[in-house]
């Protein structure tokens, strides 16, 4: 799958001849299925037109902060929160002069400013303009706050000269951005499914049976999987956490709505990761009103919930990579080899009570991962963070290797 499908992008236009390049530009990032909303310098808009930009971009291009039809002053620095990436091409070495020192008299240098994605700058200008140590000078600070730069061609310039300083190719450009959004996203074009927290299962409007659980070994995960590139529905139990908008986050409260919202994404899922601490019983006739304390002795009688995991491991599919959690108290081995196999999953990460740092509400775990090839691997005491880190080291390995596990 292309690394440009559904990226919004930022596209910054400055005032070069290369700017008729950016016709072509847009048409590929369309035909990739990237959505382009184009910022042009009013210096631009001298070499190429708003309208021809906006036609083959599908959206209006904007050039002021003031919009003198409407008579609006529109702040369109959000467009640079929200974005994927931004693309300033061609770059002029005016426009570069701007970013690199924190010049703001455009709308493309405020959005640039308040960027909060990866920025790509695509200059183009004369040889000599290219080679001046001012150019050179600010190309080194862009590149010290992150920006990334893809480098100007050899060939002939709009002065006659024959130097560096060419627009790279749309098609150069293109094949830039593929290779670098590509790079340390292994999980690219891959779903994965998280569910995380605890379920409240309702004994009565005002009361529940809960757990502990924090949610935050299930958003680390989560977080970690959409950074190397998967595609990530996050079904949450009741938390105060909030995973980033890139996550899909699906908020449900009970063991039933927990599982209804796994079912329907399930079968166009290549990674299941159920680290919520699911109530294995609710109460099987919860009141429609409060109770009121009447008798000396009160008794709720309970029935099992659907055990999410070992449902959706009967109908996994081999290149599905299923992973549960197990906490245990006693036995934890025996347990957790047990608890792998009958629920057919790829990996069990086991927290141990008995570990100091482990478990429920802490920022810390400490997990064994028992596989279905390898031995029980032991992890030392870390952080959700970079236990997430291990977890998803194996989901890379076994997605790029699936092992036959539905037996
Ligand atoms: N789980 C689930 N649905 C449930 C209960 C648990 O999907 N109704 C998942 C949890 O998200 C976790 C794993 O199953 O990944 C934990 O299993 P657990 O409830 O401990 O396993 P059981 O063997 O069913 O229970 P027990 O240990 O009590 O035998």
């Amino acid at each position: 799958m292309s690394s440009l499908k559904g990226k919004n992008i930022v596209l910054g236009v400055c005032g070069s001849i290369a700017a008729y390049k950016i016709a072509s530009l847009i048409r590929l990032l369309g035909k990739e299925e990237a959505s382009v909303q184009v910022i042009m310098t009013p210096e631009s808009t001298q070499f190429i037109t708003p309208l021809t930009l906006s036609t083959l971009s599908k959206n209006p291009v904007l050039v002021d902060y003031y919009d003198s039809k409407t008579g609006e002053w529109n702040n369109h620095v959000h467009l640079g929160l929200h974005a994927d990436f931004m693309l300033i091409a061609p770059a002029s070495a005016n426009t570069l002069a701007k970013l690199a020192n924190g010049f703001c008299d455009n709308l493309l240098a405020a959005i640039y400013l308040s960027a909060k994605c990866p920025v790509y700058l695509a200059p183009a200008m004369d040889l000599d303009m290219w080679k001046h140590p001012a150019t050179q000078h600010n190309l080194s600070l862009l590149k010290s706050y992150g920006n990334i730069i893809i480098p100007p061609g050899n060939g002939e310039l709009a002065s006659g000269l024959v130097g560096e300083g060419r627009l790279a190719e749309p098609e150069e450009i293109i094949a830039f951005l593929q290779d670098s959004l590509s790079k340390g996203k292994p999980l690219l074009g891959k779903t994965a499914l998280v569910t995380a927290g605890p379920t409240y299962e309702a004994i009565d409007p005002v009361r529940f049976i809960g757990n502990h659980s924090s949610g935050k070994m299930g958003y680390a995960i989560a977080e970690e999987l959409e950074s190397l590139g998967a595609k990530v529905t996050l079904v949450s139990g009741p938390t105060y956490l909030k995973a980033s908008e890139a996550i899909k986050t699906i908020s449900v409260r009970s063991a039933q709505e927990m599982f209804d919202a796994c079912n329907g994404v399930f079968a166009d899922t290549d990674i299941i990761v159920m680290s919520a601490a699911v109530a294995d019983y609710t109460p099987k006739d919860p009141a429609t009103e409060k109770i009121k304390k009447k008798a000396e002795d009160f008794t709720i009688e309970l029935k099992k919930t659907t055990d999410i995991l070992g449902t959706l491991g009967q109908r996994k599919s081999n290149n599905q990579t299923l992973i549960g959690f197990a906490l245990e108290t006693n036995n934890e081995l025996e347990n957790a080899q047990d608890k792998l196999s009958r629920k057919n999953a790829d990996f069990i990460v086991l927290n141990s009570m008995q570990d100091a740092g482990a478990g429920f509400g802490t920022d810390t775990n400490k997990v064994t991962i028992l596989s279905r090839d390898n031995a029980p691997k032991n992890y030392d005491l870390k952080s959700k963070q970079e236990v997430a880190k291990d977890i998803c080291q194996l989901i890379v390995d076994h997605q790029q290797s699936p092992i036959n596990s539905k037996s």
